[in-house]
């Protein structure tokens, strides 16, 4: 019977048939171990010399690493095994002799990795990674399918920006001119929660960024919940839960993915809402404290967030910013016109801002100012005007950025391992 290694447990001390790669080989004495990766789990074969076939013994001096084969044998339970359970070979076929793998068990450089990325997924240190990206994004619609949250897709390719002009990538697009590769599903989840209440849009985005921090891709993905009739505040409190069930949701189904990482999971343990709160105003003030000036209307840099974010061991909000710093479509704030309803979410231990959101202006001659003073076309968006000549109401919503909450929670120094195929400034292959 064939069956994934995930799946070894249930069929002990019976024959088993599996089909995989080889990580690494080894032996002792009369004994050769196999160590086997399929995807799924990783598992130890033996072939033990008086009881192994002579020429199925010997075929384990040819096996090189990533060499794909298919192996049969009955299963024990051993717990020094990895898993628990070991799998006594009586049988191997190989689909290909590997010759020359790039990537060996010593230490490569990241430049060297990133260009054999397609092959590196295949450590199990990658794939850590990977199952924890696959849980949080698992965590995320079923936190927000739980709640009665529709996913409504929005355009990639799309006419207009979301979060200023700076960063857009373009393409022609037939004989209408510029397409633009979407900042933000966010406009377009503004109709949606206008049609449906409580809608969310989970996919790529993409910023023409010139910047090559630790914290930036070209191309992420990022969720983007967006809530009809929702002040700041129940914004704010749909943040707070949303990140506590990912993290609970990790900690409960990846405890062996974290401990491959050496994560520090007390730091996750800890996650509790309600988070702390800084106003914009009192940020300045603790920089301040701590030496460093910022002018009032300067947006916080990653510099000023990691200060910030290390004074505390919760995500920490940050709200009312001054509106010279954020984008168009923020609302005012009725008791401070220079500032904005809006928050962003800092993870702690220096990870950085996961979560940008705010509530809408919901006004139309306020919003129409606010696309003049930013030099936006009131023609090209003239569809999101009229969310506010139709029954308009007080709404609004975030973007959480997957990969940095990947990066966080796995502890990742840089975001470009928290994707299978990262896009940075320097980076489009593979
Ligand atoms: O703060 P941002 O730019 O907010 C928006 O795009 C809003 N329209 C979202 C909304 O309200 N629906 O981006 C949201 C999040 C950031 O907090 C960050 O986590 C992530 O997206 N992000 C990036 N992640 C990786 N690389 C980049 N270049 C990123 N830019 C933003
Ligand atoms: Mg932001």
């Amino acid at each position: 019977m064939i069956v994934s290694i995930a799946e070894c447990r249930q069929y002990l001390n019976q024959e088993v048939t599996i089909r995989g790669w080889l990580v690494h080989k080894r032996s002792s004495g009369q004994v050769r171990f196999l160590i086997i990766r399929d995807g799924s789990g990783i598992l130890q074969a033996i072939l033990l010399k008086n009881k192994a076939q002579a020429e199925v013994f010997q075929s384990f001096d040819l096996l090189t690493q990533e060499s794909s084969l298919v192996v049969t044998g009955i299963l024990h339970a051993d717990s020094r095994a990895p898993g628990g359970v070991e799998l006594e070979l009586s049988r191997l076929d190989l689909f290909q002799l590997t010759k020359d793998y790039p990537i060996s068990p010593k230490e490569h450089g990241i430049g060297f990795l990133m260009e054999h990325r397609h092959l590196w997924l295949r450590s199990a240190r990658q794939q850590a990674i990977l199952w924890i990206r696959h849980e949080l994004i698992r965590a995320i619609h079923d936190f927000l399918d739980g709640h009665h949250f529709i996913q409504l897709d929005a355009p990639l390719l799309t006419p207009a920006a979301c979060e200023g002009t700076s960063t857009l990538f373009s393409t022609s697009y037939f004989d209408q001119g510029s397409a633009y590769l979407s900042q933000s599903g966010q406009l377009y989840m503004e109709a949606g929660a206008m049609a449906f209440g409580r809608v969310y849009c989970f996919g790529p985005t993409f910023r023409a960024e010139k910047s090559k921090t630790r914290r930036h891709l070209t191309e992420f993905w990022m969720v983007e919940p967006e809530i009809a009739f929702a002040d700041l505040e129940e914004l704010i409190s749909w943040a707070e839960k949303l990140i506590s069930f990912m993290i609970e949701r990790v900690l409960a189904k990846r405890r062996p993915e974290l401990q491959l990482l050496e994560r520090d999971i007390a730091f996750l343990e800890k996650i509790n809402p309600p988070f702390p709160r800084l106003s914009y105003s009192q940020a300045i003030d603790l920089l301040a404290q701590k030496g460093v000036s910022l002018p009032f209307g300067d947006d916080l840099g990653g510099d000023e967030e990691t200060l910030i974010a290390s004074q505390f061991d919760q995500p920490l909000v940050i709200h009312r910013y001054p509106s010279v710093c954020k984008a168009f479509y923020m609302k005012r704030d009725p008791e401070d016109s220079r500032l904005v309803l809006n928050m962003d979410i800092l993870a702690p231990e220096g990870y950085g801002e996961i979560i940008g959101g705010s509530a809408r202006e919901e006004d139309l001659e306020q919003l129409q100012e606010r696309i003049k003073e930013h030099n936006l076309s009131e023609e090209d968006l003239r569809w999101y005007l009229d969310l506010r000549r139709f029954g308009t109401v007080p709404h609004g919503g975030f973007g959480l950025g997957l990969e940095r909450v990947v990066a966080w929670v796995c502890g990742l120094k840089h975001v470009r391992e928290a994707i299978p195929f990262p896009r940075t400034l320097y980076r489009l292959y593979p």
